[in-house]
């Protein structure tokens, strides 16, 4: 690109303070931290992530005032907070908006980490804390459906207890446990309700975890370079807290947006109904966020294999440092872009077809579409990901 050159004092490399001391201290693992100075947009998902944490925790609190575990009293304590308490409305829905949105940028966040291998060494264990947040976000996430005992939160319980049910030898003690008697009641709402609380302040511990053992690897980058070199990166304040904020802002946006003009992308109205164990509705189906694995679980038509699969399909991800075990943080196109492009794609499109095939009940057509996409998740991770890291180590050009 032509045009006048800036003139030295406002150039990006003499607002870098490359020729000051290095900070010293709290300065340096904070404001002062240097990071690649090619990080992209996607690289702000992190913060999204810990600013919709912090509304969760802070929401959830708020509503736990009000809340009350009991069969009998839980639908109703909800909607009177709802429609009758001061801003009840707003608490609830920022609860329930941020709870989508987390798993979105979750989601996000794990696809960056599979597009530009931050998964390889040296950050395999910030990888594995990783999984292991997805995971508690997922059980604290299943969990909290089931409080405001609607009639999806109800019949979500039973299909899940029937679920662990079908675990072979173990399975029906599992579901008594989870349950707390025969069909989902009192006892299975306390259950909830405590595994809730407890695993959404465990999520908090293992964030501070994730972060800190991401400062002591540090970041990687679009171009795979460890940008810790003063010539190839930047401090984060002021660089990356002003794209953080423009993230965060940008996300703020959409988030009020779906909570005020479009609540039904978030919301089931099935379960504004009150549980009723004597009907079951014609629909049953998870959040939205749940249903690519919803879909893996029906597309088999053994209980306990379905189960397997569906649980698989989050326990892959922990071996992925493994079956893609090359020790350079380089993004997955670099050495065998077409194939590596196609393959992303393969993923992802199997990952929304296996929702789709989840939210049509796995019928007819769907059942095979659920199949496939079952296969072209799976094919990724123990397919592709192992083919070239083999391909790569012996230089074969794809
Ligand atoms: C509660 C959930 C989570 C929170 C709040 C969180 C937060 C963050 C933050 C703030 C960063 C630094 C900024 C960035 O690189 O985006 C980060 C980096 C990272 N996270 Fe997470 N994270 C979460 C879940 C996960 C999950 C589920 C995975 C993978 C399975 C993961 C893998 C990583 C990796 C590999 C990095 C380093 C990325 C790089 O430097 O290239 N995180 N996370």
């Amino acid at each position: 690109m032509s045009g006048t050159p800036l003139p030295p004092q406002h150039t990006v490399s003499a607002l870098a303070p490359d020729t000051q001391p290095p900070a010293q201290g709290f300065l340096s693992h904070t404001l002062s931290l240097r990071l690649p100075r090619d990080l992209n947009m996607l690289w702000t998902v992190g913060a999204m992530l810990l600013v919709v944490l912090a509304l969760m925790v802070a929401s959830g609190l708020t509503l736990a005032l009000s809340y009350t575990p009991d069969a009998n009293l839980a639908f109703s304590t909800v909607e009177a907070l709802e429609r009758r308490a001061p801003s009840g409305w707003l608490l609830r829905s920022l609860h329930i908006t941020g709870a989508s949105f987390f798993m979105l940028a979750l989601y996000l966040h794990v696809f960056r980490g599979l597009c530009y291998r931050s998964y390889a060494p040296p950050r395999r264990g910030l990888w594995l804390v990783g999984v292991m947040l997805l995971v508690m976000v997922m059980v604290t996430a299943f969990a909290g459906y089931v409080l405001p005992w609607g009639q999806m939160s109800y019949w979500g319980a039973d299909v899940a207890g029937k679920a662990v049910g079908a675990i072979p030898l173990i399975g029906p003690l599992l579901e008594s446990v989870f349950l707390g008697g025969d069909s989902p009641g009192t006892p299975t709402l306390h259950r909830m309700f405590v595994l809730h609380f407890t695993l959404a302040f465990s999520i908090v511990g293992a964030v501070i975890l994730h972060v800190a053992v991401l400062h002591a690897k540090g970041s990687n980058s679009p171009s795979g370079i460890k940008g810790q070199a003063a010539a190839q990166s930047l401090p984060f304040h002021p660089y990356f807290t002003v794209k953080d904020l423009l993230g965060v802002v940008l996300m703020g946006m959409a988030f009020t947006a779906v909570m005020c003009f479009w609540p039904q992308l978030v919301t089931e109205p099935a379960n504004y109904r009150p549980a009723n164990p004597l009907h079951t509705p014609a629909d049953i189906e998870p959040e939205w966020y749940f249903l690519p694995f919803y879909g893996m679980l029906q597309a088999v038509p053994s209980k306990f294999f379905g189960l397997l699969i569906s649980g698989g399909a989050v326990v892959v991800l922990l071996c992925v440092p493994w079956l893609d075990n090359r020790q350079n943080s380089s993004p997955i196109w670099l050495r065998y872009g077409r194939v590596a492009g196609l393959a992303l794609g393969m993923l992802v499109v199997s990952f929304i077809v296996a929702g789709l095939a989840g939210r049509h009940h796995v019928q007819g057509g769907w059942l095979w579409a659920g199949r496939l996409a079952t296969f072209g998740y799976y094919a990724y991770f123990l397919g592709f990901l192992p083919w070239q890291a083999r391909a790569a180590r012996k230089g074969v050009s794809a």
